[in-house]
């Protein structure tokens, strides 16, 4: 199943609840919500108490990116305070495989993210437990930047190393996607799209209907 996750980086944060509720009502399934140290990326975004007051907004599926160093020291605060999955990076721990196990111990699903210099190889020891890889197709850090061009061949061996183990794991995107470029990553294999700039800027309904149209729902 395709799922729209619009990234609420992009909005207009003094009427954040308010755009949320735009994306909820026009049909998105995911609120993407992007959490950086200032360590692990360059910059600090915004953390517990933003998401706490977020959840008041929609009742749907909280997906949290965590670009944080050693995840794991926060893993259970963010399971209180309402995400439904939480994605860490594998470049930002030395085990992974703890971190998969201490979220799904709490009773959220699990995602594994890589960077776009990361070799997709690397992955290869989790696909098994994971419930969602995150191919980046930006330097994570920023929205509205430009998709990496290499980025659909990695989307695309990712989605065969699946199928080769007969997993059928959701494959989700973050970074530069557009209307425009939308059918193309769909074809390389992702199915979870994450979208900021091309969500909040302009017309919120009108963006994620036509991601939607695009995705087929
Ligand atoms: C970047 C974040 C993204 C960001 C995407 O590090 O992980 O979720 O909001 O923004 P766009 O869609 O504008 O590239
Ligand atoms: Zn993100």
């Amino acid at each position: 199943m395709n799922i729209l996750s619009p990234s609420i980086l992009s909005a207009d944060f003094t009427i954040l609840g308010q755009q949320i509720e735009e994306a909820d009502r026009a049909g998105a399934q995911y609120i993407h919500i992007d959490v950086m140290d200032g360590i692990f990326v360059p910059s600090i975004s915004y953390g517990m108490p933003v998401i706490k007051s977020i959840r008041k907004a929609t009742d749907k599926v909280f997906d949290v990116h965590l670009m944080i160093k050693d995840p794991i020291r926060y893993i259970e605060e963010f399971a209180e305070i309402g995400s439904d999955i939480i994605t860490f990076h594998l470049e930002a721990t030395d085990d992974p495989q703890a971190v998969i196990d201490k979220i799904h111990s709490l009773s959220k699903k699990a995602g594994l993210a890589i960077k776009p210099g990361t070799s997709v190889e690397t992955l290869v020891p989790y696909l098994e437990t994971v419930d969602m890889i995150l191919v980046m197709t930006v330097e994570p850090g920023f929205g509205g930047q430009s998709l990496i061009p290499e980025s659909y061949d990695r989307i695309r061996r990712v989605r065969q190393m699946l199928t080769e183990k007969g997993l059928d794991t959701d494959i989700q995107v973050d970074g530069g996607i557009y209307s425009g470029n939308l059918k193309d990553i769909l074809d390389a294999g992702a199915n979870v799209i994450v979208s900021g700039s091309g969500i909040f800027k302009g017309n919120i309904t009108d963006n994620t209907k036509e991601f939607l149209r695009i995705m087929g729902n």
